[in-house]
């Protein structure tokens, strides 16, 4: 055996015992003649010490070794001395006198401080990933998504949930995003598409009568990336025979409240608020409100539709929208102070921000074109207090959605408003079914184009799409959206009809996705899924910043794994292979 314990489990009773440990050497100490050794393994820390009078040639051996050396060391277990236990480590209580080390593999230094916790560049982190991996922050974020997936399993096994693998090999199946391909070897000139979620192979489970499964499935998108997003990620992916929308709400919202509390975490309310998605655009400007905290918009458009101040009487004359959010105690804000919010929604398309400090008197730079009767109604409607201050936004009502939006958060921030140790997690239900996409002059599926509308607004479809309703459910938290499903359409008729809207022709519709009509016309059952994003989630369970803290090996905002350097160039045989010749033969790089 290379060791007896693991540098975790030593305790006081453990005293007097021989023992092997192994591990890196964490960091090491020189004092008065002894040298210190802190042993480190996944488990925890042991510290580990050479005395020269007791076995000289280890404390020898012991003075030469580097940090990140992985050793083998035998001893015995003793209590510390007195005043000397470290009441931070589990082990802090003993340590372990060595009478031999062996060096199993030094090391070079590592470019990565493993010891130490300071912020370390992240390009650097990712190269060195299998280092990076190696400090104690991250084995947790991994150790607890490994939970989270064990507690998602065990949830679900109880409840008679089938884990089924679909392939990585696939058609495409669109959520949206462009699809990553694989040429075929065998079949010149055709191409797999790597899965950006399972979403059709789930639905014909259903038809084959697996009734409930799900699955922890590797979903792959290309996409712009960003703090929550990466080109492959991880989803419990899920699916449900003979269920309406409320069977699935149901069952999730039990199951997010049992990962939250396992995580340690509070939920903010249960059961869930909903909010429809028309809701949700009107109090928080986006379909993933953060509900940690109030603070919802207010929609001022009537009141000032008549007011002496031109910008919002002809904002709101040209069919926008004039709308507020209060800022609690922002009323003594400097010129400096509100340029830098007024930059957030300048960033966000606003032309401008107005704001209105209430204190003994109201300061406004607009005050003069208002009336007082305006004013009262504006205080009021926002429950303004005494040194508060509001902010206004004119526009576009989709500029004034995403500029208040991005305000009402930099408020919660400004304010210490969100307290990450709470998940406020809601349902936002009847999304649209579809939106129109301007520059291709067509409709879009805002879900994915198997979603079935609200049965209520089938006739829609026909009269007027950009109105029809969706069985869709978004579960949200703490500003995310963590998940995402509906009640699917399980009708060839409708399911038609919804390409057409898209734009697709009988025969793309045929070559695309007729595996899956023919399927409905086979006695398809009504089923409705959904699928959590597990790096989000873990994300948010770990306090980190973004999803890369909680994969193991991702990749940049670029799409490239620094540490194998993919994507990389192939051979030319490769690529005769594949029948490949590239277009432009520049390397990317
Ligand atoms: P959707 O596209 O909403 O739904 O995805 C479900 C959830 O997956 C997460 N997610 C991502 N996480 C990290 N990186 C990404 N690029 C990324 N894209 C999505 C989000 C999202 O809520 N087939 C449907 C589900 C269904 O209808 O059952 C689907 O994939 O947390």
């Amino acid at each position: 055996m290379l060791r007896t314990h693991t540098n975790g489990q030593l305790r006081l009773d453990d005293i007097g015992k021989r023992v092997t440990l192994a591990g890196w050497v964490h960091r090491r100490r020189d004092h008065g003649g002894l040298v210190f050794i802190d042993l480190r393994d996944r488990d925890g820390i042991t510290q580990i010490v050479f005395n020269p009078a007791h076995a000289p040639t280890a404390h020898a051996a012991a003075t030469r070794l580097g940090g990140e050396w992985v050793v083998q060391v035998q001893g015995v277990v003793e209590e510390r001395p007195a005043g000397q236990s470290n009441p931070e480590l589990v082990t802090g209580a003993i340590e372990v006198l060595a009478d031999a080390v062996d060096v199993l593999n030094p090391a070079k230094t590592p470019p990565v401080p493993v010891a130490a916790e300071q912020d370390v560049d992240e390009a650097l982190r990712l190269r060195y990933r299998y280092l990076d991996l190696r400090r104690p922050r991250m084995q947790r974020n991994l150790i607890l998504r490994h939970q989270l997936i064990r507690a998602i399993r065990d949830f679900l096994d109880a409840r008679g949930f089938v884990e089924i693998e679909t392939p990585i090999l696939l058609k495409s199946t669109p959520e949206g995003a462009r699809d990553y391909l694989v040429p075929s070897r065998v079949h010149a000139g055709k191409f797999y598409a790597l899965p950006q979620s399972p979403q059709q192979l789930k639905q014909l489970l259903m038809v084959a009568g697996m009734d409930r499964y799900y699955q922890i499935a590797r979903c792959f998108r290309d996409e712009d990336l960003r703090a929550d997003r990466q080109p492959e990620f991880t989803q419990l992916d899920l699916e449900m025979a003979f269920v309406e929308r409320e069977d699935i709400l149901r069952l999730i919202e039990p199951l997010v409240i049992e990962i939250v509390e396992r995580m340690g975490k509070t939920v903010q309310q249960k059961p869930f608020p909903r909010l429809t998605y028309a809701e949700s655009m009107a109090k928080y400007g986006n379909d993933k409100p953060d509900l940690r905290f109030g603070l919802p918009l207010v929609d001022l458009s009537d009141v000032v539709a008549d007011s002496g101040f031109g910008v919002f009487r002809d904002t709101v004359a040209g069919g926008g929208q004039v709308k507020a959010v209060r800022g609690p105690g922002m009323g003594d804000y400097s010129r400096r102070q509100i340029d830098e919010v007024q930059a957030i929604v300048q960033a966000a398309g606003a032309r401008g921000l107005a704001t209105l400090a209430f204190g003994e008197e109201v300061k406004s730079p607009i005050a003069k074109f208002l009336t007082e009767h305006e004013i009262n109604i504006i205080r009021d409607r926002l429950e303004a207090e005494h040194g508060d201050m509001v902010f206004v936004v004119a526009g576009a009502p989709n500029v004034v959605a995403e500029a208040l939006s991005r305000l009402r958060l930099e408020i919660g921030r400004r304010l210490s408003l969100m307290d990450d140790s709470i998940i406020a997690a809601a349902w936002v239900i009847d999304q649209p079914l579809f939106e129109w996409n301007v520059d291709e002059g067509r409709w879009d599926s805002v879900h994915h184009p198997f979603t079935s509308p609200r049965p209520e607004d089938v006739p829609l479809l026909d009269t007027d799409p950009g109105t029809v309703r969706a069985q869709a459910y978004d579960v949200v938290m703490n500003g995310y959206e963590a998940g995402g499903g509906s009640i699917r359409i399980h009708r060839r008729d409708v399911q038609e009809k919804v390409f057409k809207l898209l734009g697709l022709t009988a025969e793309q519709t045929r070559a695309q996705f007729g595996h899956l009509l023919d399927a409905f016309e086979y006695g398809a059952p009504p089923h409705g899924g959904i699928a959590l994003g597990i790096d989000r989630i873990a994300m948010l369970m770990a306090d980190a910043p973004n999803i890369r803290e909680v994969i193991a090996f991702p990749k940049t905002q670029a799409a490239v794994d620094l540490m194998t350097q993919a994507p990389s160039e192939v051979d030319e045989r490769q690529l005769k292979d594949l029948h490949i010749a590239l277009r432009d033969a520049k390397p990317a790089r």
